[in-house]
């Protein structure tokens, strides 16, 4: 494995959430003392959804409310959004991240960024998506779940990928892997709009969560295979600041 890829490997789901919301935590302290100094007071972080962070987020509350983290004072950008989708509809990422997270730390709604799975044009939503993440100053810490063929965010293997921002169709896999949330696997919106490769690449730290056996294969082809499009979370080892936090089970290949 590359040495710009920092590897955590804990006992279970509750250790690997635990360890990865300490590295959050930690990032966001440090750069809430160097951002005071500068034109963007309140860092950018961005976001997951999927089940893989949801202990992690869980922490992070504990900790928030604790005093041991401050959640208030971020900017957050989620990684996408299913299209079309309300945002008030229950299985919207925006939903979820009020859920899970930004509701109990108290981010205001207007420092929470994802992108609007309602727009009437979707190329420009993608392109003021990308231009917001630009004027809060880029994203100090991009946390990533891994989907079971490889897809971060919803850059799903093919024979291309894209660079910035923007609206795609979904992979059979991910429609079948994500009706597990839906009544059934026809509600599963068939179109995403996602940060693409390039708006992930220039966070400066990347935080990329994996849990359970099923999860195995597919973090070590894209940790130790060939850098490829069929795998797009293989791209990560071009990055120069990776920390991976898995569980025995997910990284028992590695
Ligand atoms: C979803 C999301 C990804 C997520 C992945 C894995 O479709 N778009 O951001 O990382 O699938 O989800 P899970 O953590 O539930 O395995």
């Amino acid at each position: 494995m590359l040495r710009n890829l920092r590897l955590h490997v804990e006992k279970d789901y509750s250790s690997m959430s635990q360890q990865a919301a300490e590295i959050f935590a930690a990032a966001v302290r440090a750069n809430a003392i160097t951002a005071a100094k500068t034109a963007n007071p309140r860092p950018a972080y961005g976001f997951a959804t999927g089940s893989t962070p949801v202990g992690m987020y869980k922490e992070l509350i504990l900790m928030h409310k604790s005093g041991n983290v401050n959640l208030s004072n971020i900017t957050a950008f989620n990684l996408d959004e299913y299209y079309p989708i309300s945002p008030t509809d229950p299985q919207s990422y925006r939903v979820f991240m009020r859920e899970n997270l930004f509701d109990a730390v108290g981010t205001p709604p207007e420092n929470t960024y994802i992108p609007d799975g309602q727009a009437k044009d979707p190329i420009a939503e993608c392109a003021a998506y990308d231009e917001k993440i630009s004027k809060a100053g880029g994203i100090y810490m991009q946390i990533l779940g891994i989907g079971n063929n490889g897809h971060i965010g919803f850059n799903e293997p093919g024979a291309s990928l894209m660079a910035t921002t923007w609206h795609t169709p979904l992979a059979q896999a991910t429609i079948d892997a994500n009706a597990r949330n839906f009544a059934s696997v026809n509600d599963v919106p068939r179109h995403a709009l996602t940060m693409g490769m390039h708006s992930i690449m220039m966070a400066k730290q990347i935080l990329l969560l994996a849990s359970g056996e099923g999860k195995a294969e597919i973090l070590h082809k894209a940790l130790c295979g060939p850098i490829t499009t069929n795998v797009p979370a293989s791209l990560l080892q071009l990055h120069n600041d990776v920390i991976i936090v898995a569980d025995q089970a997910a990284a028992r290949l590695l």
